[in-house]
């Protein structure tokens, strides 16, 4: 093996280069190149490995091991996730343990000696793990990318959860909820929901009568308890009482002998019950859904089980042959129902069935290890000793613990460490031990191993406390920050030592350390150890004491002798409370004398300063002082203000917010060590943080259309291979030969000339094979655009947008051309850059667009008789920001030319086929008829990959027919992130006026939505916008003009809602500014001013009788005991002074169809019935985890009268479909459904003379046989157009007008907060959402697609920002900077409900409903319900105003108060208004500019 060429630049000087140094120890000690290891059961070893690998790319590399996915490549999203089965050394006896960890950090190395099991070691879709099957079955997984993590994560919950010895099982809800177990993962489809609802079916498995009980109580602040007891009170009144049951849709064991009654006078009181019973419901329909355990799950034969067998030849074969049951190409796991309610059968888990730690593991003795290239070498001592004279022989070798930090700076800093040394193996640097009782009492301190696992380190930390209790509050303190600590598969193998040696200036244990006075200790070879105080640790950014050839060994804790009065507390604030980096950091410790004197105080921040920092003068100015005096409170925030006074544009941005945190976090610690130390007059309020209960929900389960197929419960058809990882997505596709990828060159400029492009250094690097940019096409071919062809491909002369491809270098292996990719030298001239709305129009920088809309006076420009005809006029300016789609699957194409006459096929994440072909046609010279575009499923689209996929495919065609060779690429997260577009960011400025009895009367604004570089579908997504200004409500005088901004940003597009959310938001703000204006009550205002049926919208579309909002208005209010709880918020705000609730009900309506681009509005089909029964159906629509296929699957099963598994989807393709319309708008069901139901009518009209002849027994396989040998044709072409639609813009005669939309999807959301006021951090209590969906195809899926949209809209108001440096750097590209919510963001009561009946108790009919199965388009409708939190929130935060004597709405004008979209914990914090918040104000020097910009 030979060593690695040292970089001399970096490098300090040394005697000897890493091949001198570091062979001897080659030859003498690290003699092995073997890892050793399990994979899945089996027993593996990997002889000199890559050494660039990480364990994700080792596992990725196997054929047969796709299921762990890349999602980040940087431990945020959980996609990677597999579990380390080891043993457990902090046990006696030989326990093991399972540790979920990030596959993508993680180090190969790490593996030696260790049992990996991933997604395809515990289950197949043959023998699924029950994990899998549940969550399969309970509807938890929709697009399926992010599945596997999430069930690796449960699986080591649940396997931990075992003890084989006593074989007890304790799982609580707790352990699912509370734990942090799933704090690692994300999903953006399903709103976690019905994955923890499939977790939580574990903890009732009484597995014989062992199963343990929960302890009570422990370790549990009183605040915890008070939150539970509040949720578990708002379950109550929703009908969701758990009473420590489970939480399962059918309630659980635990919930009494009165169970049965209960879950009936349960479900009267929810949001899904209807109103009035209809007379037929017999008993069980009160119960939501019934869930079993079993051994053999049931069939349902008219769902599944179909009995249709082998083709048939002949006549006789035919009359006498015994059905034999094929083995279904569908894996749709079953789902019966009774009563129209579904029943859900699960296998028993059988905890002793687990896959076990191979044998030979327990005798594995670790061995040191070398392996590697020239280019990059691994070694793993096993000693201290061994690492000493390692680092002594070559400081620069990088050590590397957990590689969080490590991993990152490689894949995204391309940071490239040449001698990489993994130190967590070392048993003196992994191991702490806990000193007996008896030491413990007597000792000074508490000293951990450096490289101890943060999980472990956790649990050391519970265990001391609990022993040692307010002696250990140091350790109780570094737990509650390890708690909130990145993500659960971080913590498992990360290491303080690696927080510490990291030097972030926002490490959340550093201020804990350094408060306390904690000593580290180092070893090198020349002074053995040294001691290293922390409080002198950091001395410059990201640079500390340690020498370059020390180790941190040790970690010594100071604990105060028994009696001393000394409190120390942490407190973190970051964007989210899981998995994220803190906004500000800090620990306080104070020390008092017996008459309240501080004796001594330590207040560090982290986040405030290029390190984690002390407070000197706030150290003089309180040490002397009587701590309870206010005055010395007072003293303290006035130092903080002088230590930590930031400049208006600090890097990182936030001044004024982390300057508030700075002084409202010592503000609560004052009050709770005021509190601890046994000071009576203290505001308990200030101290309490926003603590989380135990979630819970529920669906209305109950369906009174449910048909043979349609209407039923069915799980996703893909839902057991998404759970079982073998659902195949385009870079799980296996490797073609002679197959190569795609590295793209991105621009590192917002907007430049380009001087000169060298890819010859790329050209030289290995396994490069060759380049391709602009010049590998003509001109004209270069363009391409989605409505209006306006974007280069390749860019050419200039680059509008930081990120913006220059060219593509492809390679034998992705890792080289990325690399590649950056060696391409890029020079620019830079030009300057225009982000923002504010200053596209103050530099007139527009798209052409023009569209708007009159209605009224407006159409004769008499908007000023309009607004003079008012009593009150307000006016304001709104904005929102966008959204980063966030599909867990990024881009990913894969080209194969076949060599002749040009064809290719295309596979694409793309909702797109048929634009994919267009262009993939157009780059490449070759009509479309020789291009086969195909997509089989995506990770999620969310209208991300309507148009923005198209570009991949296209770059990988024109290098697949240079080269003549297969292609692929799959974008790294943030290229996809820089690259994709997003949701617009909008801005509205408006002006309303109302009669004095509240009526609206006049409404004008001008909107602007930030396009980025090109056009791409933003006029589109503009005209949705304006014609969802109205929401819900009518105004006879409107003028609406909508602009489009071109700036220097990513190209925004399509994004589930389209510009609706946005027109919608900007409505119910401005009913807030009318009733905040007038003083009057908003519920009234918006009741006064709903439509009624016969009035036109501004499009001039006519309300007709389905219109259901008011409906729905009035049921939710009732089911979700509005009223009731809206006077309880009123008094909770009366006696709160630092926490404040806020409930809001708000309705919507949603408009179905492509709008004005009429030609999307068709849809084809193709239906092929083979002679066996069998059916083979294709449709123009795309699979993105929305359960499309799902859908049309069960149309086909019904409408032919066929079992549900006799139907097969393959994938989209444009050889079987031509011309489909892109997957969007919510019309997926609607259009295709139609044209599937089209194709069933022909092929039904073939069979009816055979029906009949053969009588009504017949199944459905006779009587297609019986058709075949008679040659009737079992292929049908299915077309559908939809009808009505059709408006023209500008046409206001209401006798010739078209609809714009076919029908309005409507619903009704409310929700309830409680905001922290100290910090902004929130939480949402309770949500309740009913949706007009019509008749349900399938319920399960609705409510899916409802829950899913609704979490994704409330991560759109309240979490969710992008944000850009000035320059025009996208700043928040990648989970680490951008969040979206997690598990427990999610309301803590979270129902939903479909509307059924009239308020009389009547079934409801559509009367002017013509879609399939009178069902309703669902993706998108229920996303804007989510502002019902951002609504709440406001409302929570203008009682703080309030109290604090600010101003509350209004519009614009002196004083008047607005919260922009989206409501950051920043922009809560900032709104109280409170004296922390105008101490803390940073004002803004002349010419000053905020680092970071939110473009809206
Ligand atoms: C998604 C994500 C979320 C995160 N969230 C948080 C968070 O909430 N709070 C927070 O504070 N941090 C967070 N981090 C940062 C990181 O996880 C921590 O800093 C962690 O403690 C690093 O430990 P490690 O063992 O993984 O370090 P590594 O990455 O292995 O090493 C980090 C540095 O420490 C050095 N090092 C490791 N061991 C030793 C040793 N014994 N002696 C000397 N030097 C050593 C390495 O050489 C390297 O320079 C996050 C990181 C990621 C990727
Ligand atoms: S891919 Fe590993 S955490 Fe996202
Ligand atoms: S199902 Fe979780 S990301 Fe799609």
């Amino acid at each position: 093996m030979a060593l690695p060429i040292p970089n001399t630049a970096s490098d300090p000087p040394r005697a000897l280069s890493a091949a001198e140094a570091l062979t001897p120890f080659i030859a003498s000690t690290y003699t092995s190149s073997d890892i050793n290891c399990y994979i899945n059961g089996r027993k593996t070893v990997l002889s000199n490995p890559n050494p660039h690998w990480t364990l994700l790319d080792f596992i990725r590399a196997q054929p047969n091991l796709k299921g762990t996915k890349l999602g980040c490549g940087e431990g945020g999203c959980g996609a990677c996730t597999v579990v380390l089965q080891v043993p457990d050394a902090r046990s006696d006896k030989r326990r093991i343990k399972h540790l979920a960890v990030n596959a993508c950090l993680f180090p190969l190395v790490g593996i030696d000696g260790k049992h990996v099991i991933t997604i395809e070691g515990i289950g197949s879709v043959d023998r699924p793990h029950p994990l899998q099957e549940r969550i399969a079955k309970l509807h938890g997984s929709q697009c399926g990318f992010c599945t596997p993590g999430i069930v690796m994560s449960l699986y080591a919950l649940v396997r931990n959860s075992y003890d084989p010895e006593s074989k007890k099982f304790h799982l609580s809800e707790r352990d699912i909820e509370l734990e942090g177990h799933l704090d690692g993962n994300l999903c953006r489809c399903t709103g976690y929901k019905p994955i923890l609802q499939a977790a939580k079916t574990f903890i009732i498995e009484d597995l014989k009568g062992q199963l343990a009980e929960e302890p009570k109580g422990e370790l549990r602040g009183t605040e915890d308890l008070k939150m539970e007891k509040e949720v578990a009170e708002l379950a109550r009144k929703s009908g969701k009482a758990s009473n420590m049951s489970c939480g399962r849709p059918g309630g659980c064991c635990r919930d009494g002998p009165a169970r049965s009654d209960s879950s009936s006078s349960d479900s009267k009181s929810t949001a899904s019950t209807p109103p009035t019973e209809p007379a037929s419901t017999s008993d069980d329909e009160h119960i939501p859904a019934i869930i079993e355990v079993k051994e053999k799950p049931e069939q349902d034969p008219s769902v599944s089980g179909t009995a249709y067998s082998k083709p048939m030849k002949s006549k006789e074969d035919a009359s006498g042959a015994t059905e034999i049951k094929t083995e279904t190409s569908l894996d749709a796991p079953t789902a019966g129902s009774k009563h129209g309610i579904p029943q859900v059968h699960f296998q028993e888990y059988i905890p002793d069935t687990e896959v076990i730690f191979p044998f030979s593991l327990w005798k594995y003795e670790p061995r040191p290890l070398c392996y590697g290239s020239e280019k990059k070498i691994w070694f793993r001592p096993t000693t201290l000793e061994q690492l000493v004279e390692l680092k002594d022989a070559y400081p620069s070798a990088k050590l590397v613990g957990g590689a969080s930090e490590v991993q990152v700076e490689v894949r995204f800093k391309n940071s490239d460490f040449a001698v990489s040394v993994y130190v967590s193996d070392v048993q003196e640097l992994k191991r702490t031990t806990i000193p007996s009782d008896a030491e413990l009492e007597s000792a000074k301190e508490l000293v951990i191993a450096a490289n101890t696992p943060l999980t472990e380190l956790e649990a050391i930390c519970k265990e001391v406390y609990a022993k040692l209790g307010k002696r250990a509050l140091v350790l109780e303190a570094l737990r509650k920050q390890l708690r909130y600590f990145a993500g659960r598969q971080i913590r498992n193998v990360a290491s303080l030592a690696g927080n510490i040696a990291t030097a972030s200036p926002i490490s959340d244990a550093n201020p804990v350390l350094m408060a306390s006075g904690t000593t580290l200790e180092a070893v090198n070879k020349t002074k053995g150890t040294i001691d290293l105080p922390m409080l002198k640790f950091f001395v410059a950014y990201r640079t500390t004491t340690l020498p370059p050839d020390a180790i941190l060994s040790r970690i010594r804790i100071p604990l105060p002798e028994a009696g001393t009065r000394e409190v120390l507390k942490a407190y973190k604030q970051a964007k989210r409370k899981d998995d994220d980096i803190a906004i500000v950091t800090a620990a306080f410790r104070v020390r008092l004398d017996s008459q309240d004197v501080v004796e001594d105080v330590c207040l560090v921040y982290g986040g405030m300063a290029p390190t984690t920092k002390e407070s000197p003068k706030a150290k003089n100015a309180l040490i002397g002082k009587s701590w309870f005096s206010s005055n010395t409170l007072d003293a303290g925030l006035a130092a903080l203000l002088e230590d930590f006074d930031l400049p208006y544009g600090v890097p990182g941005g936030m001044a004024d917010y982390r300057k508030t945190l700075t002084l409202s976090l010592f503000f609560r610690f004052w009050h709770e060590s005021a509190a601890e130390l046994g000071h009576k007059d203290v505001d308990s309020q200030a101290i309490d943080e926003i603590h989380r209960g135990i979630s819970t929900g529920d669906r209305d389960n109950y369906n009174p259309t449910e048909q043979r197929v349609v209407g039923k419960q069915v799980p996703h058809l893909s839902a057991l291979k998404q759970c079982t990882g073998e659902a195949e997505y385009i870079d799980d596709m296996p490797r073609f030969e002679r197959e190569l990828f795609g590295g793209l060159v991105l621009s590192a400029k917002a907007h430049a000339n380009i001087i000169s492009v060298d890819w010859e250094p790329a050209l030289e690097m290995p396994g490069v094979v060759g380049y391709i940019d602009k010049n590998s096409i003509s001109k004209e071919a270069n363009i391409w655009g989605s409505i209006k062809k306006d974007e280069p491909f390749f860019a050419d002369g200039k680059v509008l947008h930081h990120g913006q491809v220059i060219g593509m270098v492809y390679a034998e292996s992705a890792l080289e051309a990325q690399a590649a990719a950056r060696a391409v030298k890029v020079v620019y001239e830079e030009l300057p850059v225009i982000l923002t709305i504010d200053e596209a129009i103050e530099a007139n920088s527009f798209f052409v667009h023009g569209k708007n809309l009159k209605k009224g006076l407006a159409i004769d420009d008499k908007m000023d008789e309009a607004f003079a005809q008012c009593d009150r006029v307000f006016e304001g300016q709104t904005r929102m920001g966008g959204q980063e789609h966030f599909y867990l699957e990024t881009n990913a194409a894969l080209v194969i030319p076949s060599g002749e006459d040009g064809h290719m096929e295309v596979w694409s994440s793309t909702q797109n086929c048929m634009e994919t072909q267009e262009f993939v046609s157009q780059v490449t010279g070759v009509p479309s008829n020789r291009i086969n575009a195909r997509v089989k499923r995506m990770g999620g689209g969310f209208g991300g990959k309507e148009s923005r996929s198209v570009p991949f495919a296209c770059y990988l065609a024109i290098a697949a027919k240079k080269e003549k060779r297969p292609m692929r690429l799959m974008l790294n997260r943030d290229e996809d992130m820089l690259l994709s577009g997003q949701r617009h960011p909008i801005q509205a400025r408006w002006k309303v006026g109302v009669t004095k009895e509240g009526k609206l009367h006049a409404l004008e604004a001008d909107i602007y939505d930030n396009a980025g570089f090109s056009q791409d579908m933003s006029g589109a997504v503009m005209d949705r916008c304006i014609t969802h200004f109205d929401n819900s409500y009518e105004t006879p005088n409107v003028y609406l003009r909508g602009h489009v901004c071109r700036t220097n940003i990513h190209s925004n597009t399509a994004f589930r809602g389209f510009g609706a959310p946005q027109g919608m938001y900007f409505a119910e703000t401005l009913m807030y500014n009318i009733a905040e204006g007038m003083g009057v009550d908003v519920d009234e205002l918006r009741l006064k001013n709903l439509y009624k049926v016969g009035e036109w919208t501004p499009f001039f579309q006519k309300i007709d009788d389905d219109w259901h909002v008011p409906l729905l208005l009035h049921q939710l209010k009732r089911s979700a005991d509005y009223e009731k709880r809206k006077a309880a918020v009123a008094d909770f705000n009366a006696k709160n002074r630092w926490k404040k609730r806020g409930i809001c009900i708000i309705p919507s309506k949603f408009g179905l169809s492509f709008a004005t681009a009429l030609h999307l509005n068709q849809a084809g089909a193709y239906v092929k019935v083979y002679a066996d029964g069998s059916v083979l159906l294709h449709h123009g629509g795309t699979e993105m985890g929305q359960g499309l296929y799902t859908k049309m699957c069960q149309i086909c099963a019904q409408e032919l009268g066929t079992p549900l598994d006799s139907i097969f989807t393959h994938d989209s393709s444009t050889y079987q479909i031509a011309n489909a319309s892109p997957t969007a708008a919510s019309s997926g069901s609607d259009l295709n459904g139609m044209a599937v139901k089209n194709a069933c009518d022909q092929i039904n009209e073939r069979l009816a003379p055979l029906r009949e002849k053969m009588g009504k027994d017949a199944s459905f396989r006779d009587i297609v046989h019986a058709a075949y040998l008679d040659r009737i044709n079992l292929a049908a072409n299915g077309f559908w157009k939809m009808p009505r639609v059709g408006y023209t813009w500008g046409d206001t005669n209401l006798e010739t007008v078209k609809p714009m939309y076919y029908y309005f999807t409507q619903g009704a959301a409310c929700s309830e907060v409680e905001v922290d006021l100290l910090t902004g951090d929130h939480t949402v209590l309770r949500s309740d959402i009913m949706m007009d969906t019509g008749n349900s195809i399938n319920p399960a899926i609705d409510y899916g697609q409802i829950e899913g949209a609704f979490i994704q809209g409330q991560g759109l108001f309240t979490l969710e920002e992008t944000l850009w440096t000035r320059n025009g750097q996208l700043f928040t590209k990648g989970p680490g900077t951008y969040k979206i919510p997690g598990f427990s963001d999610i309301p803590q009561v979270f129902n939903a409900s479909m509307l059924r009946y009239d308020n009389e108790g009547n079934k409801l009919n559509w009367n002017h409903l013509r879609s399939v199965q009178s069902s309703k388009g669902i993706g998108e409708p229920p996303l804007f319900l989510g502002s019902s939190v951002f609504f709440a929130l406001r409302e929570a935060v203008k009682d703080a105003r309030r109290m604090n004597g600010k101003s509350v709405g209004g519009g614009r004008g002196q004083g008047a108060w607005k919260l922009d979209s989206p409501a950051t914990a920043e922009r809560l914090r900032l709104a109280v208004g409170d004296d922390l918040v105008r101490r803390a104000e940073v004002r803004r020097k002349e010419g000053e500019q905020g680092f970071l910009v939110a473009v809206a």
